[in-house]
């Protein structure tokens, strides 16, 4: 029984090579972006390819109950955005479901707007730090609440006229970054953010590649007040989507993939520099430029892998794919080690544990420390795995259990629709089986 996008549990069967050309769906961080800008452009914008997992649905929903018209026409949303003044007080609650991005861009989105706003989501987002975004915001001048004193969402906003701010981030988040860029385009004044090492930056590309007063510097970004003009945008597929087919590719003997019309933002290809690193037969051909996006494809054949380090200024460009990583570095011969990674602990999980937690299920010995782990290259064997309700961890399992020879159950699978609904539909293209 392969994996039903639509049931708690999933079984995988390997070793399972997978050959052919696949395109993920759109990728999860330009889709929000897309959504939220157009609902602050003033006129139509129209995207095609957004990514249809429920963290995307989320955003939609949420700008939606701001009062923004979205529609669907022949496979694109359509989005008739007012401007900013023209986002309307929500009726309800706003439930942003798992997604970190949704919550913490909208309540930058909402900060400088004169209505009340709430903001929350499921068990694991209620988790998860929401200080780094309520802080800088206050500083601006918003009133924003939560629990334990902001900490936590849900988070209650009532936007307010805010003033510019500089703003030094203690952690790499392009969550935060994005939030104080919608929040600086409401501001009077210039507002600049710097960061300890760079995250993915396609808040500051979309929005100066459509007019927003958004410019990038050596010692950060300075943001005007303004609006970006509508758009019409193909999204590209999903980097961290694709790499849990280029490492499945990567480990499991036989297989050949072409990973079509990826976003090849240097900032989400980052895994494609460990895989090499660690010995895989991976190319990266760029085609062409969206919205200031690279896009183009990525060509994955298996060969036997060793173990690397991944660390330092790498790790906020390849965090999101750490537990795909991780499977690789499983299925490697020796050592590899992840560091400087604490960010991995307030994730959708945390993905220290949750990670080695499923590699030892699969017969794998990982030592954890408090901002990384190690992985003992070697074995892979079947079992049965928790994906913990992340989406990530559930994908990495089945990467890891098309590499093994046996079957391999995992439970709590019905996750992977936060991000990827038709995964297990497009592991069975590649596999030669049905899903
Ligand atoms: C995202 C930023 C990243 C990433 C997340 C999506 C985004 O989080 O992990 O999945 O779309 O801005 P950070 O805010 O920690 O960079």
């Amino acid at each position: 029984v392969d994996g039903d996008p639509v049931s708690g549990e999933a079984a995988f069967t390997g070793p399972t090579p997978l050959r052919g050309r696949l395109q993920v769906p759109g990728d999860k961080s330009i889709s929000h972006r897309a959504l939220i800008f157009a609902a602050c452009a003033r006129g139509t914008s129209r995207a095609v390819g957004l990514a249809r997992g429920h963290d995307v649905a989320a955003t939609r929903r949420a700008v939606e109950s701001l009062g923004v018209r979205c529609t669907d026409e022949a496979g694109a949303v359509v989005v008739a955005g007012e401007g900013f003044a023209g986002l309307r007080e929500p009726d309800d609650v706003i439930d942003c479901g798992n997604s970190g991005t949704s919550i913490r861009l909208l309540a930058g989105l909402l900060a400088a707007r004169p209505l009340l706003a709430v903001l929350t989501g499921d068990e694991s987002l209620r988790c998860r730090p929401m200080d780094r975004v309520v802080g800088p915001l206050r500083a601006m001048g918003s009133v924003v609440d939560g629990r334990d004193g902001g900490r936590y969402a849900p988070l209650a906003i009532r936007g307010a006229s805010l003033v510019a701010v500089d703003h030094d981030l203690p952690v790499a988040s392009a969550q935060v970054k994005s939030a104080l860029v919608l929040a600086g385009l409401q501001a009077e004044g210039t507002t600049r953010v710097r960061e300890p090492a760079p995250s993915r930056d396609h808040t500051e590309r979309m929005l100066a590649a459509l007019g927003a007063p958004v410019r990038a510097s050596a010692s950060g970004l300075e943001i005007d007040a303004g609006e970006p003009s509508p758009f019409d945008l193909e999204v590209p597929a999903d980097p961290s989507s694709a790499a849990f087919f280029a490492v499945a590719a990567a480990v499991v003997a036989g297989s050949d993939v072409v990973l079509d019309n990826v976003a090849l933002n240097p900032g989400r290809i980052a895994f494609v520099d460990v895989l090499r690193r660690m010995g895989a037969d991976i190319e990266v051909r760029q085609q062409h430029v969206r919205l200031g996006e690279p896009v183009g494809e990525i060509a994955v054949r298996s060969g036997p892998l060793r173990g690397t380090e991944v660390d330092g200024d790498e790790i906020p460009s390849v965090l999101d794919e750490i537990p795909a990583l991780a499977v690789a570095a499983a299925a490697a011969e020796g050592d590899t080690e992840f560091r400087d990674a604490a960010e991995l602990r307030v994730k959708e999980s945390d993905r220290i544990e949750t990670t080695a937690a499923m590699l030892t299920a699969l017969g794998v010995e990982v030592e954890t420390r408090s901002d990384g782990f190690t992985v003992h290259g070697g074995t892979l064997r079947p079992g049965v795995v928790s994906s913990g309700g992340d989406h990530r961890i559930a994908m990495a399992a089945a990467v890891a259990a098309w590499a093994a020879e046996g079957t391999t159950r995992i439970l709590d699978w019905d996750c992977v629709a936060t991000s990827y609904p038709e995964f297990a539909e497009h592991a069975a293209s590649l596999s030669g089986r049905r899903g």
